[in-house]
């Protein structure tokens, strides 16, 4: 048991998401009282949500902390005031979003809906309710296109290439604006392409392994030279954690949590064939707008100021993902 964690009683938002269930499971691991808001948006199955649910609980059964969850759309007026009001939180972990690049062209303001409106509601709300600390889920889709390498938190950032980026980095503003307005610490975390055990099904890792498994054929979007700092879930979830012990020393910080090892999209197709044992026939088809290049962490902020570290090697992790992976439904 962790003796801060163990006095927090915390709000989890998107708890029933990927990244969301499984840190809501680490911290009730470690003696903290969680509360999850979710409105189990079917941007994919909501089935697979109550299942990331259903885990929580049976984790939270035979855990020193507890886990509660109520149904709400944080885009609402006071959806979160109403919903956290009698938990009497003392922080907040927000990870509930739209999450995806390429759909986010088709439905810019339901992004901006339940990116931005939602995360000023979050703040405001978290204000009120005199929570000690706020870590917001940022992403590395801010950095757009950016021509240096390791992409550095120092970097400005402001040439976002998706309305999905764009929102993530409004919500660090809206961050550093409620920041300097209220004086309550909060931090913005830039995750890296999460992969691991119950990844969204619309990620590329996720979708090859349904594919592969299937005996189907995947689709390569470009010449397979793309690459992405693909970063394994329990990794994230250590940052997550050192990232909310630590903002209130900080006031308002981002900090990027990736792995520092940019793997080509040719690579990673073949590491996922090693992990499946079976060769995949592959399509090709041109970029896909809105997706960027590279992505590529410089972790050093984090590694100095968190103590964080991404340790899984990628086979590794892909090999936990594979096990993990859901049945094909006859
Ligand atoms: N997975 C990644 O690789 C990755 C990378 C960078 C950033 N992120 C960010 O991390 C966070 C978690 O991502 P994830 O991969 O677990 O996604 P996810 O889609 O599995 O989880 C997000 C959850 O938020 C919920 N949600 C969406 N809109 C909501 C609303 N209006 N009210 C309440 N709940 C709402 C969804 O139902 C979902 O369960 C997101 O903020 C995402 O943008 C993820």
């Amino acid at each position: 048991m962790d003796r801060a964690l163990e006095q927090e009683r915390i709000v989890v938002t998107g708890s029933a998401g990927f990244i969301g269930s499984h840190l809501a499971q680490a911290l009730v691991a470690r003696g903290a009282d969680v509360l999850g808001l979710d409105n189990l948006d079917p941007f994919y199955d909501p089935a697979i949500k109550r299942a990331n649910q259903d885990a929580t609980r049976r984790a939270a059964d035979n855990a020193p902390g507890s886990y509660t969850f109520t149904e709400a759309d944080l885009s609402e007026p006071d959806a979160f005031a109403i919903a956290a009001e009698r938990f009497r939180p003392t922080g907040v972990i927000h990870l509930a979003a739209k999450a995806g690049v390429r759909p986010s062209i088709e439905d810019p303001a339901g992004y901006a809906r339940a990116n931005v409106v939602a995360t000023s509601e979050v703040l405001t709300a978290a204000h009120a309710l005199g929570c000690a600390r706020v870590v917001l889920a940022s992403s590395s889709s801010v950095y757009g296109n950016a021509s240096t390498v390791p992409f550095s938190e120092n970097d400005t950032a402001i040439e976002p290439i998706s309305p999905y980026a764009a929102t993530k980095r409004a919500c660090e503003l809206l961050a550093h604006t409620h920041h300097h307005l209220t004086g309550q610490p909060v931090s913005c975390l830039r995750f890296f392409t999460v992969f691991g055990p119950r990844q969204r099904p619309d990620l590329a890792i996720a979708k090859f392994m349904r594919l592969i498994d299937a005996g189907e054929p995947i689709t390569m979007f470009g010449d397979g030279s793309t690459s992405r700092d693909y970063t394994y879930i329990d990794d994230i979830i250590r940052g997550v954690l050192a990232a909310y012990e630590r903002t209130p020393d900080f006031g308002c910080r981002v900090w990027n949590l990736g792995s520092d090892r940019p793997v080509r999209l040719d690579e990673l197709i073949d590491a996922i064939a090693r992990v499946a044992g079976k060769q995949p026939v592959i399509r090709h088809e041109g970029m896909q707008p809105g997706d960027v290049d590279r992505t590529w962490a410089d972790v050093s902020r984090a590694r100095d100021e968190l103590g964080y570290a991404a340790t899984t090697p990628l086979d590794e992790g892909l090999a936990a993902q594979w096990a993990a992976r859901p049945m094909p439904t006859a």
